[in-house]
């Protein structure tokens, strides 16, 4: 049995969950693979809603064991509040286990991120604020504290105190902040130790021994491919890769046992925080693809950015993260509309693009060149199989997909559970 990628195909926000959710049962493992607590996940399981950070969706699918492999890093204090928050809802999180590799955030994480956002003013990024990208810079600059490290306090203390004493001249001569104690960041990292230890594995291990033995594991990507560090509108970007290639890295999991990648896409498109946003609107339509949508960020509640659908987006993440099939999700939102604009290429400075730009300053006034199609007022939210969608629904789907790059495999026509269609087996 295999190995299947999730990941988002915009700025994230697709509904992720929703994808999750539809391989249910038939999932042994679910893998979240990278980010932290910035992700947001919104689940919604009969009248009951779920507002998922740092553990992965798949937590809530009863019999499935969860793993925060080596790629994620890891508020800790978040992590147990989200386990004793699920607990208390009656949900089992009692199989999670927790890679002995993976990063932690600290307060000096947090408060990093928070005062260089400030530092930067107009031309912040708009992150979430969760340290995630100070917690990455300390890993890939080799002076992050990892899991494993809590284990060992002559280990934890010199690392704390050599990353705390370059922050602190920071924090002070820069930043114009208090200097932030080793002391009382060692005694708050050693007081999670022993909670954790049962969770902690050798991930990789745990992992590739699953597939050995005929399991199906699912890595559920955190952002989406144009938050990716490598291939999204850097620097307007999270700090990890949110590809597919970065479930490979981030779990120990080899690229050739992933056999399929599915990529959710909304119907429209939406961004949060800074950044080039070509078929971003402003007007009306704007606003109602906001309020129908109901785009208000699950981690930080700020208004998502709205606008409508774009191919060459959806083309390049096909491209990026071998895309197998698209969930294509909140279909219903556009129910209402008279006519649907789809970016179908760009205007450059006069020249007709038909791929992402390369170019970061090409994108950032990059045109959309729009074709419309009809709308429908039939309300689609109770549609089961493709042929109950009205045909102009029907037409929408077809043409995004002709133009998207791989087949449109399943549709959310609502936040329920239940809310989709489904055209093709995921596993098939
Ligand atoms: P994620 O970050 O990709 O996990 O997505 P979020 O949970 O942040 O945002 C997706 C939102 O869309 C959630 O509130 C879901 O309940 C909702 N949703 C998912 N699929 C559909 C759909 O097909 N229709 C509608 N109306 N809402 C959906
Ligand atoms: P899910 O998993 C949407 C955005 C932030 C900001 C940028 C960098 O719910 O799709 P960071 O805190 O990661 O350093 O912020 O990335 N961002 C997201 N936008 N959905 C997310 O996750 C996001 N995670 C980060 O808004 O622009
Ligand atoms: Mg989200």
């Amino acid at each position: 049995m295999p190995a299947i990628v999730i990941i988002g195909a915009q700025w994230g926000d697709e509904g992720k969950g929703k994808a999750t959710d539809l391989l249910g049962s038939r999932i042994d493992y679910v893998v979240k693979f990278n980010g932290g607590n910035n992700a947001g996940h919104t689940v919604v399981i009969g009248n009951q809603k779920y507002a998922l950070h740092l553990l992965p969706s798949g937590i809530l699918t009863e019999g499935v064991i969860p793993v925060i492999s080596n790629g994620v890093v890891i508020d800790i204090e978040v992590l147990f509040h989200e386990l004793e928050a699920l607990t208390a809802r009656g949900v089992d999180v009692s199989r999670l286990r927790v890679s002995a590799n993976a990063h932690i955030i600290t307060h000096y994480h947090r408060t990093l991120d928070k005062v260089t956002e400030r530092f930067l003013g107009k031309k912040q990024i708009g992150t979430t604020g969760r340290g995630i990208g100070p917690a990455y810079a300390d890993k890939i600059n080799r002076v992050g504290i990892r899991i494993q490290d809590l284990f060992d306090e002559n280990i934890l203390r010199p690392k704390v105190e050599g990353a705390l004493e370059q922050k602190n001249h920071l924090l002070v001569k820069i930043y114009n902040r208090r200097a932030i104690g080793a002391d009382e960041v060692v005694a708050d990292l050693l007081s999670y130790a022993e909670r954790l230890r049962p969770m902690v594995a050798d991930t990789g291990l745990v992992l590739n021994q699953a597939l050995d033995a005929g399991k199906t594991v699912l890595f559920e990507g955190g952002q989406a491919t144009m938050l990716d560090v490598d291939h999204g509108t850097y620097p307007f970007v999270t700090s990890s890769n949110a590809t597919s290639g970065g479930a490979a890295t981030g779990s120990g999991v080899a690229p050739n046992r992933m056999e399929r990648v599915i990529a959710v896409v909304k119907a429209y498109t939406t961004r949060v925080g800074s950044g080039p946003f070509p078929t971003e609107l402003h007007d009306e339509s704007g606003e109602f693809l906001r309020s129908h949508g109901f785009e208000w960020g699950t981690t930080t509640g700020r208004p998502r950015r709205c606008g409508w659908y774009d191919a060459p987006v959806a083309r390049y993440s096909a491209r990026i993260n071998g895309v197998t099939d698209f969930v294509l999700t909140k279909l219903d939102v556009l129910t209402g509309l008279d006519r649907i604009p789809v970016c179908v290429a760009y205007d450059v400075d006069g020249v007709r693009v038909e791929e992402v730009p390369v170019s970061q300053s090409d994108f950032h006034h990059a045109v959309p060149i729009y074709e419309e199609f009809p709308g429908w007022t039939e309300d689609i939210t109770g549609a089961r199989t493709f042929d109950e969608l009205p045909e102009n629904a029907r037409g929408y789907v077809l043409a995004l997909e002709k133009m998207s790059g791989a087949r449109i495999s399943a549709i959310g026509v609502g936040p329920d559970r239940e809310a989709i269609v489904v055209r093709h087996d995921l596993l098939g």
